[in-house]
C-alpha cells in the first residue's frame, strides 16, 4: 500500500509516495534529503533523528531517545517505518566543516634521490615508427605495432584492450606510422622467476614530446579522509596534492558502521559511489591545478584499510568483521579505471596495493615503506593513530604486526562534546594547578563548539597532572572549584563556560568521555605491549617510534605519554610521519622496485590477532586508568606528577 509522506527541510515541504515499511531515511533519501547516518544505520548513535508531526509510523528501536523525545514525535531515521501518511519535519543536519585546506595537506615531498625514469618507471612513454603497409607487406596492425615494440625497445608479448584495438587503425594511420605509446610494465612471477607483463594503455598520432608530463596519481582513502597527491610520473615530482572528507562518512564514522551499512540493500553500491566521487573529484580538483585533464592520468596506485578497499571495489565486505575475520582480498589484482570506475585515461592501470589482514591493510604496508621500517636496522615501533590502532613493529630481519579497534573517540564519536579537528575545536588545554582554571586554543580562533581527538588528550592529562582526575579517571569532586561539578553521568569538568562557547551551552569533559577515552588509549597501548611481548622485546628499547596518520602530526607527545596512549621513551625516539600511506603509494606509483618491496612487506609480516590473545585482555585492562597501573612503564610521568606535589 502506498503512503504520503511530507517532510520539511530547510523551510522547503516535499511530498513522497513510498510503500508501507519503508524507512524514513530511505523515504527522505527519496524526497532529495540526505540524513547523515554516523553510525551506519545501527540505531546506535542516535544522530539520525527527525519529528514525526504527524501521521502514522513504527518505531523499530528508540534505544537512543528518551521518553520526552518520543513525546514530541522524534525517532531515529534509519529505525522507522511509515505505515501511513505522514508529515516529518527534518532538523538542520551535521555538516563537516574544513579543515583539509590545501595548506593542512601539503607535505614535503622529495623525488627519492636514485630514481631514474626510463630505469625505475612502471608506465613510460615510447616514440615506434612503424613500417608502412604495402601490397607486399599485408601484416596486420597490432602485429605491426607488436613487432615495432619488440624491435625498438624490445617489448614482448605486449597486450592491449579491445577498445585500444579500436582505435587502433585509424591512430596510426593519422600518424603516418609514427606514434607515441605508454605502457605499462608489471612484473609477475611465472615458476619461481621474474619476468615482465607489459600492457598498452593509450597511443597517441605523431611523436609526442617524451619528457612532456605524464600523469599519475597517488591515493589514499582514509575512513575519514581521502588524500590524492597527483605526479608527473617523468619527474617524479608531486604536483598537486588535495584531500577531502571521504563521502562515506555519512553512512558511518568507522569501519564496522560501514561494513554494516554496506552490507543492507543497497548500501553496498551506494558506498562506493559515494568514495569514487569523492576521489574523482579531487582528480578534477589536482588536475585543475596543472591545467590537467583526469583523461590524461595514465596510471593510480591506491592505499587504504582492507575494508576502503573492498567498499571501494564493490567486493562484500561482511566477512572482515565476523569472525574468524578473514577478506575477500588481501591482494587485488590490477585492474583498468574503466573496471574501477575511475574517471582517469579508462585504461589507466589501478593498482590496489596489498594488505595483510581484515585490519591490517594497504594503508599499513605502504605506511612501513614510506616509513622505512622494514628495513630499519634497530627495532622501530611504527603506529597509526586513528580509529583502528594499527601498530608494527620489527626491522630489516622481522615485522610482527596487529591492530586494536580503539573507536572514533579520538575522533570526537562518543565524547558528548568532542567533535573532528575542523574549524572551532578546542585543540590545546592547560589547566592552573593552583586554580583548577584551563585556557585553551581553538582551531580557526573564535568561540569553540567543541573538543577535537588533540585537545582531548591535552585536556585529559592536564586534568590528570593537576589532580583534577585521579588514576581511575574519575572527576575529584571535592576540589574547590566551579569548574567541578556533579553532572548527568557523574562528576564533570567544565572548560568553557556558556557565555564563552558558540552554542552558549557549557562544554564539559564528563565521566563517560573518560571512559571511552581511557578505552580508546587502553586499545591502542595494549597493541603495541602484546606485540613486544609477543617477540620478548621490552618496550623501553625500542630505538624508534614512527607515528603515522595525520591525526598523528597534532599529538603533543608529552601529554600523549603521561595519559599513557604512547610508550614512555625519550622524545628524541619520536617521529609524527604525517600520511605514511599516501606517501607509500606514490613511492609504489613510481618506482617497480618500491612496488615490488611493499609485496615483500606484506608477505614478510606476522599478523598477531588480538581478539584471540588473552594477553591482550589483561594489557588492555592494566591500561585503563592514567596512564598505566604499572607506573614503572612511565617514569617520566612518575616524575610530573612528583614535581607537581612539590610546587602545591
Ligand atoms: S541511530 Fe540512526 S544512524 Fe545512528
Amino acid at each position: 500500500m502506498q503512503h504520503t509522506v511530507t517532510f520539511t527541510f530547510d523551510d522547503k515541504p516535499t511530498t513522497v509516495a513510498v510503500p508501507t515499511n519503508t524507512l524514513l531515511a530511505d523515504a527522505a533519501r527519496l524526497a532529495g534529503i540526505d540524513i547523515g547516518q554516523p553510525c551506519g544505520g545501527q540505531g546506535r548513535c542516535g544522530r539520525c533523528a527527525l519529528q514525526v508531526t504527524e501521521g502514522s509510523v513504527r518505531r523499530r528501536s528508540t534505544l537512543r531517545l528518551s521518553d520526552s523525545d518520543i513525546l514530541e514525535g522524534y525517532a531515529l531515521a534509519c529505525q522507522t517505518v511509515v505505515e501511513g501518511n505522514a508529515t516529518i519535519y527534518v532538523p538542520p543536519q551535521e555538516k563537516i566543516e574544513r579543515r583539509l585546506t590545501t595548506d593542512r595537506v601539503v607535505a614535503e615531498v622529495t623525488v627519492p634521490a636514485d630514481y631514474e625514469y626510463l630505469q625505475d618507471q612502471i608506465v613510460r612513454r615510447i616514440h615506434l615508427q612503424l613500417v608502412p603497409p604495402s601490397l607486399e607487406d599485408q601484416t596486420d596492425d597490432w602485429s605491426r605495432l607488436q613487432t615495432a615494440l619488440r624491435l625498438q625497445h624490445r617489448y614482448e608479448n605486449v597486450t592491449c584492450s579491445l577498445s585500444l584495438l579500436q582505435g587502433m587503425g585509424e591512430i596510426l594511420r593519422e600518424g603516418d606510422w609514427n606514434v607515441t605509446a605508454v605502457i605499462d610494465i608489471a612484473s609477475v612471477v611465472k615458476s619461481g622467476e621474474t619476468d615482465q607483463s607489459v600492457r598498452l594503455i593509450d597511443l597517441q598520432p605523431g611523436l609526442v614530446d617524451e619528457f612532456s608530463p605524464l600523469w599519475g596519481t597517488a591515493i589514499d582513502i582514509g575512513t575519514t579522509t581521502v588524500t590524492l597527491w597527483l605526479v608527473d610520473l617523468v619527474s617524479g615530482q608531486v604536483r598537486a596534492q588535495v584531500a577531502e572528507y571521504n563521502g562515506q562518512i555519512a553512512r558511518g564514522e568507522d569501519v564496522i558502521s560501514r561494513i554494516i551499512y554496506a552490507s543492507k540493500n543497497g548500501g553496498g553500491p551506494e558506498l562506493r559511489q559515494r568514495v569514487l566521487d569523492t576521489i574523482n573529484s579531487l582528480l578534477e580538483t589536482a588536475c585543475k591545478r596543472v591545467k590537467a585533464k583526469p583523461g590524461n592520468v595514465v596510471k593510480a596506485a591506491i592505499a587504504g584499510n582492507s575494508t576502503m578497499m573492498h567498499l571501494l571495489l564493490g567486493i562484500p565486505a561482511a566477512s572482515i568483521r565476523l569472525s574468524p575475520f578473514t577478506t575477500a582480498v588481501n591482494h587485488p589484482p590490477v585492474m583498468t579505471a574503466r573496471e574501477v570506475g575511475l574517471n582517469t585515461h579508462p585504461e589507466a592501470t589501478v593498482d590496489c596495493l596489498p594488505g595483510v589482514a581484515s585490519y591490517v591493510g594497504a594503508d599499513i604496508t605502504a605506511g612501513v615503506l614510506s616509513s622505512g621500517v622494514d628495513v630499519a636496522e634497530d627495532v622501530t615501533l611504527f603506529l597509526d593513530v586513528g580509529t583502528n590502532g594499527e601498530t608494527v613493529l620489527g626491522n630489516r630481519d622481522w615485522l610482527v604486526t596487529c591492530a586494536c579497534s580503539a573507536g572514533p573517540a579520538f575522533e570526537g564519536a562518543g565524547v558528548v562534546n568532542g567533535m573532528r579537528a575542523t574549524q572551532g575545536a578546542i585543540e590545546e588545554v592547560w589547566i592552573n594547578s593552583a586554580t583548577c582554571e584551563p585556557t585553551y586554543r581553538v582551531i580557526g580562533g573564535g568561540k569553540p563548539k567543541g573538543i577535537c581527538g588533540s585537545g582531548l588528550i591535552s585536556l585529559l592529562s592536564e586534568a590528570f597532572i593537576t589532580g583534577v582526575l585521579d588514576k581511575a579517571g574519575n572527576v575529584n569532586l571535592s576540589i574547590n572549584s566551579l569548574r567541578v561539578r556533579e553532572g548527568a553521568h557523574g562528576g564533570e569538568y567544565v572548560v568553557a563556560w556558556g557565555n564563552e562557547s558558540a552554542s552558549g551551552d557549557d562544554i564539559v569533559l564528563t565521566r563517560v568521555d573518560v571512559d571511552n577515552l581511557l578505552r580508546a588509549k587502553a586499545a591502542i597501548y595494549a597493541g603495541f605491549t602484546v606485540l613486544a611481548d609477543t617477540v620478548g622485546i621490552p618496550l623501553e628499547s625500542v630505538s624508534k617510534v614512527l607515528v603515522g596518520g595525520s591525526f598523528g602530526k597534532y599529538i603533543n607527545v608529552e601529554k600523549a605519554v603521561q595519559i599513557g596512549l604512547l610508550p614512555d621513551v625519550p622524545w628524541e625516539h619520536f617521529d609524527f610521519l604525517g600520511n605514511t600511506s599516501v606517501r607509500g603509494a606514490y613511492y609504489a606509483l613510481l618506482d617497480w622496485r618500491k612496488r615490488e618491496q611493499i609485496t615483500e612487506i606484506a608477505r614478510r609480516m606476522t599478523y598477531i590477532e588480538l581478539s584471540a590473545d588473552n594477553s591482550f585482555y589483561e594489557a588492555f585492562t592494566s591500561a585503563l586508568f592514567l596512564p598505566h597501573t604499572d607506573m614503572s612503564k612511565f617514569p617520566s610521568v612518575a616524575e610530573a606528577l612528583e614535581n607537581k606535589q612539590v610546587d602545591k
